[in-house]
């Protein structure tokens, strides 16, 4: 089976109680357990014991963790990170609270990643038995669920060539230099769902965060984010917009630490055996759709 999605990031904050603030009133997650320097948050409609975990000091990401369909697939994955010469090392059960024994890896990008198989199970707020399309009332923006990351990395190649070696991802985009034979990926989307990307890795510095994002409904859930937002005096830093790249109907805004957010929604679908769809930087401006010319028409241009 292999991996099933982004289970969870763990994320640090200069201000815990701040942050907390906007992930819980602003957002809607539910804050559910506090430890001495660590906060847990689930989505309405999650059903495992938590997707983001706050940590004190500055901002910027701690790990990542990916959940695995079996205890099979980390003998497994633990092999196949070996065998590409990283060190995967054995974490116990309880390292974090409610998760499972698992691998943790340090990946070519910097980033430590981890693949575990259990996690306490709390159900979503609206259950398994004729559930209502959302819970009646519901705190802020009432994001969903995790959907995915942008994480930077010096060699995206390197990078997608491992999570599509080693930990059967397929590439849904890539964006490159040039199509011909001298060009560079400079950015990588990855999905193992049906979604448009579950991680993405885009040319940087190792170890970074470019955004974590949320599943919102639709496009006017997107605009109500907005709303919302602005009523917190939330610095949204871009949209409401849609993306050419993955279609993705999106705002995107900062947290307290600076960290950033997108709330998402409306992406392509993907299966493996869909081609991937090629991006020229060239053409990036296409990638971010409507909003491509407001930056220098907006603030400079008067008539
Ligand atoms: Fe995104």
């Amino acid at each position: 089976m292999g991996i099933l999605r982004l289970g969870y990031v763990h994320v640090r904050a200069q201000d815990l109680e701040r942050t907390r603030d906007y992930y819980e009133n602003t957002l809607g997650l539910s804050l559910v357990r506090r430890e001495p320097g660590r906060l847990f948050f689930k989505g309405w409609d999650e059903w495992d014991h938590h997707h983001l975990v706050l940590e004190p000091g500055g901002a910027g990401i701690v790990k990542f963790g990916l959940k695995v369909a079996s205890p099979e697939d980390l003998e497994r994955f633990e092999a196949g990170l070996e065998r590409f010469g990283l060190a995967p090392r054995r974490m116990s059960a309880g390292e974090t609270y409610a998760v499972g024994e698992g691998v943790r890896v340090v990946l070519p990008s910097g980033h430590t990643m981890e693949l575990y198989h259990d996690i306490e199970f709390l159900g979503t707020a609206v259950g398994t038995l004729n559930p209502p399309p959302r819970p009646r009332h519901w705190p802020g923006v009432g994001v969903s669920r995790l959907d995915h990351a942008l994480l930077t990395a010096e060699d995206p190649a390197l990078i997608e060539r491992l999570f599509t070696e080693v930990l059967g991802f397929h590439v849904s985009h890539r964006l490159v230099t040039d199509v011909g034979p001298k060009g560079r990926l400079v950015a990588t989307w990855l999905f193992v769902t049906h979604k448009s990307h579950d991680l993405a890795f885009i040319q940087g510095q190792p170890g970074k965060l470019h955004h974590f994002a949320y599943r919102l409904l639709d496009w006017d859930a997107v605009r109500r984010a907005g709303e919302i937002l602005s009523m917190d005096d939330v610095p949204v830093v871009f949209g409401p917009d849609v993306h050419g790249l993955t279609r993705g109907q999106t705002i995107y805004c900062l947290d307290p630490a600076g960290n950033r957010n997108e709330l998402f929604a409306g992406d392509v679908e993907t299966a493996a055996d869909f081609p991937t769809i090629t991006w020229t930087t060239d053409q990036i401006r296409h990638a971010s759709y409507i909003a491509r010319f407001l930056r220098e028409h907006h603030f400079s241009s008067v008539t």
